[in-house]
C-alpha cells in the first residue's frame, strides 16, 4: 500500500483513468481528502456504484479535504441536496430518490455548477445526460469485506488537472 504523504490509498494510472485500491474506510476517506484538498471550484465530481459502496464516505473525505467538518456530511436522500459552506461551498447531492429530470431544475443543481462551488453527485447515473462536460467520474465497487475500488474517470481538462495533483 502506498503510504506516500500519509496516503492509505493506491493509485494506478491507465491513460486518462485512475484506479484507486481502498481497502479500508479510511483509504476510501483518505482518497477523498487528498481530493478536497486540491479543489479550486467550478469542479463537479460524479460518483456511482451500489447501495454501500463507499460514496457517502468518499463525500466526507473531500470535505474533509475541504475544511469542512465531515460529521456534517450526511445522504441528502430526501431533498436530494445539501449545502455545506466553508472556504468554497461543497453541493453534495444524491439522486438515488430522483424521480424524473425536472426535479433537477426544482433543486437548482445547474445553478450551482459555478466558479464558487464544488458539486459532487451521488447516483449521478440518474442524470448521466445533463452532467457537465468536464468532470470527474468516480465508480465505486465493493471488493471482499471492508475492499473496494475506486475507478476514477476525467473527461476534460479540469476534472483531469485535478486527478494530476494527487498523483
Ligand atoms: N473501503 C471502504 N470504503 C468505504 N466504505 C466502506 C469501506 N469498507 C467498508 N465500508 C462501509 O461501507 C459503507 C459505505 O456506506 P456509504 O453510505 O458511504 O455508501 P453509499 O455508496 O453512499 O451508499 P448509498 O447508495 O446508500 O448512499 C459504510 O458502512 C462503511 O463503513
Ligand atoms: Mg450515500
Amino acid at each position: 500500500m502506498n503510504t506516500r504523504h500519509g496516503r492509505l490509498f493506491s493509485l494506478h494510472a491507465e491513460g486518462n483513468a485512475w484506479t484507486a485500491r481502498l481497502p479500508s474506510v479510511q483509504a476510501t476517506e483518505s482518497l477523498g481528502q487528498c481530493l478536497g484538498q486540491q479543489l479550486t471550484g467550478g469542479e463537479v465530481i460524479a460518483l456511482r456504484g451500489e447501495l454501500g459502496a463507499g460514496k457517502t464516505v468518499l463525500v466526507r473525505g473531500i470535505a474533509s479535504g475541504m475544511q469542512i467538518d465531515p460529521a456534517v456530511v450526511t445522504s441528502p436522500t430526501f431533498t436530494l441536496i445539501h449545502e455545506y459552506s466553508g472556504h468554497l461551498q461543497l453541493i453534495h447531492a444524491d439522486l438515488y430518490r430522483l424521480e424524473h429530470l425536472r426535479e433537477l431544475a426544482e433543486i437548482g443543481l445547474h445553478d450551482y455548477m459555478h466558479a464558487s462551488s464544488v458539486v459532487v453527485i451521488e447516483w449521478a447515473e440518474r442524470m448521466k445526460d445533463h452532467l457537465p462536460a468536464d468532470r470527474l467520474d468516480i465508480l465505486l465497487e465493493h471488493q471482499q469485506r471492508s475492499r473496494r475500488t475506486a475507478s476514477l474517470r476525467a473527461t476534460g481538462t479540469k476534472s483531469r488537472d485535478l486527478v494530476v495533483k494527487i498523483l
